[in-house]
């Protein structure tokens, strides 16, 4: 290819969608990372210019009801959430450019301007009066999820204002019988107030979106909904961008008492992270977004595409900025065929899976095969995890390089030999002919197929290996060059098949890069082969296999995450009373009973005791108004972020104890085994849904 014909360098702006800071991420949140890093990572090496933003989410509600239990303000809240951040994200080697919040100055500035130009220049604001329920102990309007009752179609107690869990009917939260608060559990009242809105009924927005959104560049089941949403009878309604006072947001430019929704201020920090991003590296953030050639794109789950391909189009558009180029959507993640769920805890904690030792490149290359560019679900399954890495990443193309690199060290001093590739060596033209369908594969976000692709290369490679076997030659020195031919041969298509595999495995390119001995490889390097007598460095192990051991360990507990567990819960209970159960303690009488304060406690706060290989501190909830601290020696069986946000079980009028780590107000329950050594596991208790801090067990 000649230089002129190369394509010229895009300028990209890619975020993925803003994380809630109300927990750690989960694996659903390192999923969508790692598929955006990919395409990002991807980009560069074409010569691209990218810049890769996110930030937390850090407005809303939830936000500030946490902050209130844990007893702090939500910016600390929050800010405690964002310490946890980084680490996950070097743990991933996700590469974001920046990371900050939507509760930052550049956000609060933004807001209010592209909500002022919607209301005075494109006229899209109005105010109407709607009756909301009130809580008149918290002294705040209840959105629906914090208003329970009774069904009205089934009498299920205590189901959310929108929905019931038992018989599935959906209604408004006026029709709930016995409504209450879930806040406080005081009986609702109804108030009116004015609240702000979007005037997304008027004519203007929807001609707009449907030359935005029905253009052909969203996905097509993307589209499909779109139109759904832009062509049904009742059309799109006018969207509710206002929340009264208390609420942690943004205020409302001329209107006191009154925040924008959480969800017109969230997607707004994708720029404001830019902007953010742009003054400390001294560039210009308003130029570059007025630049028509800046192209934006945003990947993002499929629970949140309303928002991405209705409001926010029409809210940059009508605002004079910018509108995004695509929207990505992917599907969830789910776990051995499971939905994850944040109340059950099942699933992979991102955290466990680093601690346990576990090559983040391994979870790369498995999301990323199993990845397509369509708006599908994607199951975490140990068995084909495995098999994956172990048997194609391994077993295809890290063992090309064990294989070749060790007799170019040991036999050739390092140096690789192309006096032989004069002139169209078929082998490693095919190689590098698969070039240009990678490339395309991986820009179309069609990950699995392209590393199908890059697989079925490596199987090339390995037929290649089979028919030279370089062990045989080098046992005969009459075969001297012909070994190293083939061994330099089988270094360059590892360099090759190396470049394909950089987007999704970074730091494993970077090492291989320095066995090597070259700079980093970038796309083009394709069609550059190491020149004759080039030097490599001696050969390190570049990637172990998965044992699947260690799968176990990421999963243990539930029966039903344990897929390939023999033992079902069933005979998991006869096993016990088969066994020896520990010996009962001597009878007692309700009265004896009765002097023990058994208390739901919510886990506001969890951490390592430091100096102690036992115990966790934990901050529980009992519902009192303050917080209280007690020392729980299950370390051993719980990271302490899984347990944060959980319900559980104490003792609430034990004597306070002083202990080494200071004192301990209560105890916390677990069951165990009577013999842990035979038996070992601690087992925190956790209640039915339902449940609420303060309840006493009785
Ligand atoms: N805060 C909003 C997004 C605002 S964007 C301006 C939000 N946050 S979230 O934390 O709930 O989700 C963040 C992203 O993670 C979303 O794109 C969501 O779809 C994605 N996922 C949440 N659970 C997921 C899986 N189980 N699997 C894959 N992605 C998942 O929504
Ligand atoms: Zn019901």
């Amino acid at each position: 290819m000649s230089l002129s014909s190369l394509p010229a360098p895009r300028q990209l702006f890619v975020t993925t969608a803003l994380p809630y800071a109300n927990a750690a991420f989960h694996v659903g949140h390192i999923m969508e990372y790692i598929q955006a890093d990919i395409w990002v990572r991807f980009q560069r090496m074409q010569g691209h210019e990218v810049h890769f933003v996110c930030a937390d989410d850090a407005h809303g509600a939830p936000i500030m009801i946490a902050a209130e239990k844990a007893g702090i303000t939500p910016q600390e809240f929050v800010a405690r959430i964002a310490a946890g951040r980084q680490q996950h994200l070097d743990g991933f080697h996700i590469g974001f450019d920046n990371w900050h919040s939507t509760d930052g100055e550049e956000n609060h500035a933004l807001s209010k301007d592209i909500y002022r130009r919607l209301r005075d220049d494109a006229k899209l604001i109005t105010t109407k009066t709607i009756d909301q329920y009130f809580d008149p102990v918290k002294n705040m309007f209840l959105a629906d999820r914090y208003i329970k009752g009774e069904c009205p179609k089934c009498a299920a107690k205590d189901q959310y204002g929108d929905s019931c869990e038992v018989c599935g009917a959906v209604y408004a939260p006026t029709d709930l019988k016995q409504p209450y608060s879930a806040l406080s559990g005081a009986v609702p009242v109804m108030k009116s107030s004015e609240h702000y809105f979007f005037r997304l009924s008027d004519e203007k927005c929807r001609d707009y979106l449907r030359g935005w959104a029905l253009d052909g560049k969203l996905q097509p089941e993307v589209a499909n909904k779109a139109r759904e949403w832009l062509e049904g009878d009742t059309g799109l309604g006018d969207w509710d961008i206002s929340r009264d006072a208390p609420y942690f947001g943004i205020e409302i430019p001329d209107a006191p008492g009154k925040y924008f929704y959480v969800w017109l201020d969230a997607p707004i920090g994708y720029l404001a992270s830019l902007k953010n991003y742009f003054a400390k590296t001294g560039r210009d953030f308003d130029a570059f977004m007025a630049d028509p050639t800046t192209e934006q794109y945003h990947f993002i789950g499929k629970d949140i595409t309303y928002f991405h391909t209705l409001f926010w189009p029409a809210m940059l558009h009508f605002s004079g900025l910018k509108v995004p180029n695509n929207i990505f959507v992917h599907g969830f993640i789910t776990v051995s065929g499971e939905k994850m769920s944040k109340s059950r805890g099942t699933g992979i904690s991102p955290l466990r899976y680093l601690e346990l030792g576990m090559n983040p490149e391994w979870l790369r290359y498995y999301i990323a095969a199993k990845l397509n560019a369509k708006v599908e679900d994607l199951d975490f399954n140990p068995d084909d995890f495995v098999a994956r890495v172990n048997s194609d990443l391994i077993g295809k193309y890290i063992n090309i390089a064990s294989r070749a690199a060790g007799f170019i060290s040991k036999k050739f001093a390092g140096r690789l030999s192309t006096a032989w590739a004069v002139e169209g060596d078929t082998f490693l033209d095919n190689l590098r002919h698969a070039g240009p369908e990678v490339s395309a594969l991986l820009e179309a976000r069609e990950y699995g197929k392209a590393l199908r692709a890059v697989i079925h290369q490596a199987d090339l490679v390995n037929a290649y290996v089979d028919a030279n076997k370089p062990w045989e030659l080098a046992k005969d020195p009459a075969n001297e060059q012909k070994l190293h031919e083939v061994c330099s041969r089988l270094m360059e298509a590892f360099r090759i098949l190396t470049i394909y595999l950089k987007p999704v495995m970074p730091a494993l390119a970077a090492n291989v890069e320095a066995l090597l001995n070259i700079a980093p490889l970038q796309w083009a390097d394709i069609n550059t082969p190491l020149p004759d007598g080039h030097v490599i460095n001696p050969y390190n192990h570049l990637m172990t296999r998965v044992e699947p051991k260690m799968l176990d360990a990421l999963f243990d507990a539930p029966a039903e995450v344990a897929a390939d567990s023999s033992t079902t819960a069933a005979e998991a209970s006869t096993a016990a009373s088969s066994n020896d159960i520990e010996a009962l303690a001597p009878q007692i009488g309700i009265d004896d009973f009765a002097k023990i304060d058994l208390r739901i406690a919510l886990i506001v706060d969890c951490e390592a005791v430091e100096g102690s290989d036992k115990l966790l501190r934990l901050s529980l909830d009992v519902g009192e108004g303050r917080l209280r601290n007690v020392f729980s020696g299950i370390k051993s069986a719980y990271q302490p972020q899984d347990l944060v946000g959980k319900l559980t079980v104490m003792v609430a009028n034990l004597a306070p104890r002083k202990m080494k780590f200071g004192i301990s107000e209560g105890m916390v329950l677990a069951a165990s085994a009577a013999d842990e050594k035979s038996t070992p596991g601690i087992y925190i208790l956790q209640p039915w849904p339902g449940a609420t801090p303060g309840m006493r067990i009785r």
